[in-house]
């Protein structure tokens, strides 16, 4: 086994490597060996400076996330930052692909960074729900001043090596070989011959700091923060660094980390950090699976998720052929993307040139012998059974071999598409999310005949394409949608029942969700429901009429609320009260006081119910895939870790005891407790227990 740190000489200066792979976490078994390499190098005299270098794919990409909410073993990272930072000798951290969290706070006990061209460094603690919680909040501020720092600390997002040079993060970008270059720098500074302050004695950054002015770019942040206590925390730890001495500034951050780590919302984000590794492990779907090589991508239909789709593989560097049935619906199409990649350049965050060149990478065409050279399909045409085996019946006939035909269908059945082709094996679902250029997750939906090389090719090209993927069964609506379809129908009731739409969406926005279900369908558009319940042979007894009334949401101005003026804030409408309490009294409904909690638990708890019956039936391989299903499509709030995590924060056995209550109320299946539920209620056992959860 190698060792996980080793020190080796270039002539007087020594080079520390840390090798621990994937990512250089800092477990105990680096912290331990790091912390002597410390204290040898720092007593002895024939070792000028020092380079602090990492093997492998990654300089430290933080702490070790595993060892959190366990007994922290000794030394812990600040004990060892405190040492390495007290070094007189010159230090140089040389860093190479991401220096994340722990790992860039150690970067930061360093006296200088040297890093490579195309590393990123950052600190996204915010996203495990914490704050950086060894010096980043005070020492990324002395470096770089509070109000940059700020917004990398409560973004999360890492930051590139010029901006960094630029902001004094960095002090030089190696030019060749990067332990090479770090070497000669530090070798540069011994011979200097003086001795370097430490980050924590630079303070004339936060001194100079414009309080006011920081404080209003807080508040900003907190607004947005919808709940969660960790980009609050970023922010107060940041101006403590202004306003405390260094000391006093870094036991407040360690104050705040201790609560964080140990609170619901932080356990929750870890688990979705886990939970989104683990969706990418598939069952029968082995690391010798070789994807399929993508080249080049088809697109028939290029409406509202065809133009989607389109946009994401281009934004991946993919070109593609995007085909519609005639050519006026080919030009809206593109119209529609044109717009979409000139909204992009307006606000800055894409240039002129790579908006041509991305509109460059499409390909028109009304003629399905074009998709001759793609290697995967995507159809994106009406939701419609008959459609769709047409278009996988013509596709068969132009498609190479081993081409991958994919269908982006809400609910319908992959397997029964896939008898219209003569290669089922190649048939699968790709269930993108609207607006599909824009939200992360994709559903890829498993046919009972899906080639496991199909699958293992659909999960690297998400990546490729910026997606978060979870392989799913076949069932209606797959996991999203049927857990969603739970909460519509009880949505509706409530309305009748004597909630009102703002009420309902109150309730939801609390919870932390971005809106309510009935804002959602106001922007997703109702027409969208009522043409697949339509097809289905279903109603609805307000959305119905609402849509009968031209009432289609946001793009018509009114929908459950109203839009007055074009606005996007919704206003409560008395007309469409109204309509409640007419179709309530015709149903004989007394209209009752409905109370949050009530809301709460008949729309939370059946979706819960749903998630589990999905286990049960294999269309899920595992809770978690469940939550990252949730939290990436559907603005679950990621503080509370997806349904089946806060399942299990709520307590499983309150949730069946609600659910049976409301069974016996209304007589609905939806509230029906699943048989696992009911098992691990019983047993007081867990989702992520895979004895527990086998059906
Ligand atoms: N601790 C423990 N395990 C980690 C880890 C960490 N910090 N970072 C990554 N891993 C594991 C992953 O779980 C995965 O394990 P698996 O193969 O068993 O599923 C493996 O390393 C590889 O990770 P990825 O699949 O994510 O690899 P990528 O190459 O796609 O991405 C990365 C690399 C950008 C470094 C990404 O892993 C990442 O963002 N890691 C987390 C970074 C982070 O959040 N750091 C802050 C930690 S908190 C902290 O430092 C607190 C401090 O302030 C006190
Ligand atoms: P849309 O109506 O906006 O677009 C469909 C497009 O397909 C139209 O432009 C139409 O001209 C074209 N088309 C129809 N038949 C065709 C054919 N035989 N050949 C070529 N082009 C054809 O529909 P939307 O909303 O984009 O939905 C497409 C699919 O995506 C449906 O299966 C839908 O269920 C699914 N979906 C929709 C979501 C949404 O929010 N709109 C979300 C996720 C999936």
């Amino acid at each position: 086994m190698t060792k996980s740190v080793t020190t080796t000489r270039n002539g007087d200066v020594a080079v520390i490597t840390i090798d621990n792979p994937p990512v250089n976490a800092l477990s105990f078994h680096v912290r331990e060996p790091l912390m002597e390499a410390f204290e040898a190098l720092r007593d002895d005299a024939s070792v000028a400076a020092i380079v602090l270098a990492c093997a492998g794919r990654t300089f430290v990409a933080g702490a070790d996330i595993t060892e959190f909410g366990k007994p922290m073993q000794q030394p812990d990272l600040r004990a060892l930052i405190a040492t390495l930072e007290k070094i007189e000798k010159p230090t140089v951290a040389a860093i190479h692909g991401t220096a994340l969290g722990g790992g860039l706070e150690l970067a930061l006990g360093c006296h200088f960074r040297v890093a490579d061209k195309a590393a990123r460094l950052g600190l996204p603690e915010v996203k495990l729900g914490l704050l950086p919680g060894a010096g980043g909040t005070i020492r990324l501020p002395y470096l770089l001043g509070p109000q940059k720092a700020l917004k990398i600390i409560v973004s999360g997002t890492p930051i590139g090596v010029a901006e960094a040079l630029d902001g004094g993060l960095v002090d030089a970008i190696a030019d060749g070989e990067l332990v090479a270059a770090a070497i000669e720098f530090a070798r540069a500074r011994a011979a200097e011959g003086k001795k370097f302050p430490a980050v924590r004695d630079r303070r004339d950054k936060v001194e100079q700091a414009d309080l006011a002015a920081f404080d209003k770019d807080a508040a900003e942040l907190a607004k947005k923060a919808r709940g969660l206590e960790a980009p609050v925390a970023c922010a107060q730890s940041v101006r403590n660094a202004i306003t405390l001495t260094f000391d006093e500034a870094l036991a407040k951050e360690r104050e705040y980390f201790v609560k964080l780590v140990s609170g619901d919302q932080s356990r929750a984000q870890r688990h979705l950090f886990f939970a989104e590794r683990e969706a990418a492990k598939v069952p029968g779907v082995g690391k010798d699976v070789a994807p399929r090589e993508i080249r080049r991508a088809g697109v028939i239909g290029a409406g509202t998720m065809g133009g989607g789709i389109a946009m994401s593989f281009v934004n991946g560097g993919i070109p593609v052929t995007l085909l519609e049935m005639n050519s006026e619906a080919l030009d809206r199409g593109l119209a529609t993307i044109e717009k979409n990649y000139a909204i992009s350049v307006s606000r800055g965050s894409l240039s002129e040139e790579a908006k041509a060149r991305r509109m460059a990478l499409f390909t028109r065409s009304t003629d399905y012998a074009d998709l001759a050279d793609c290697d995967i399909v995507i159809e994106a045409v009406f939701e419609e059974m008959a459609v769709k085996k047409e278009v996988f019946g013509k596709l068969d006939k132009v498609a190479k071999p081993g081409a991958i035909l994919a269908t982006n269908t809400s609910y319908l059945d992959v397997d029964e598409i896939a008898t219209s082709t003569g290669r089922p094996q190649d048939v699968v679902g790709t269930h993108f999310f609207s607006p599909a250029n824009v939200m992360k997750l994709l559903e890829i939906v498993r046919g009972k005949k899906t080639a496991p090389d199909v699958l293992a090719t659909l999960l690297s090209l998400a990546k490729k394409i910026g997606k978060v993927p979870v392989v799913v069964g076949v069932c209606h609506g797959f996991v999203g949608n049927r857990m969603l379809a739970s909460r519509s129908e009880e949505s509706e009731s409530l309305l009748l029942e004597g909630a009102t739409p703002s009420q309902v969406d109150k309730v939801f926005a609390d919870f932390g969700w971005p809106m309510g279900p009935f804002q959602m369908y106001d922007l997703a558009g109702l027409d969208i429901g009522w043409r697949n319940r339509k097809s289905l042979g279903k109603t609805a007894i307000i959305a119905d009429p609402l849509c009968e009334q031209g009432r289609f949401g946001q793009k018509t101005g009114k929908g459950f609320y109203l839009y007055e003026n074009g606005s996007r804030t919704p206003t409560p409408d008395p007309e469409v009260e109204k309509l409640i309490d007419d179709k309530a009294r015709e149903r004989g409904i007394n209209r009752r006081t409905i109370s949050a909690e009530e809301i709460a638990e008949r729309t939370l708890y059946p979706m819960i119910n749903e998630g589990a019956k999905i286990l049960e039936e294999g269309i899920a391989a595992r809770a978690s895939d469940v939550d990252i299903v949730w939290t990436n499509g559907y603005g679950f709030p990621i503080g509370k870790g997806g349904p089946m995590f806060f399942a299990e924060l709520e307590g499983i056995g309150k949730i069946v005891e609600r659910l049976e209550y409301w069974h016996g109320r209304t007589g609905k299946d939806i509230f029906k407790p699943s048989a696992l539920l009911k098992k691990l209620a019983a047993s007081g056992g867990s989702f992520s227990d895979p004895k527990e959860a086998a059906a």
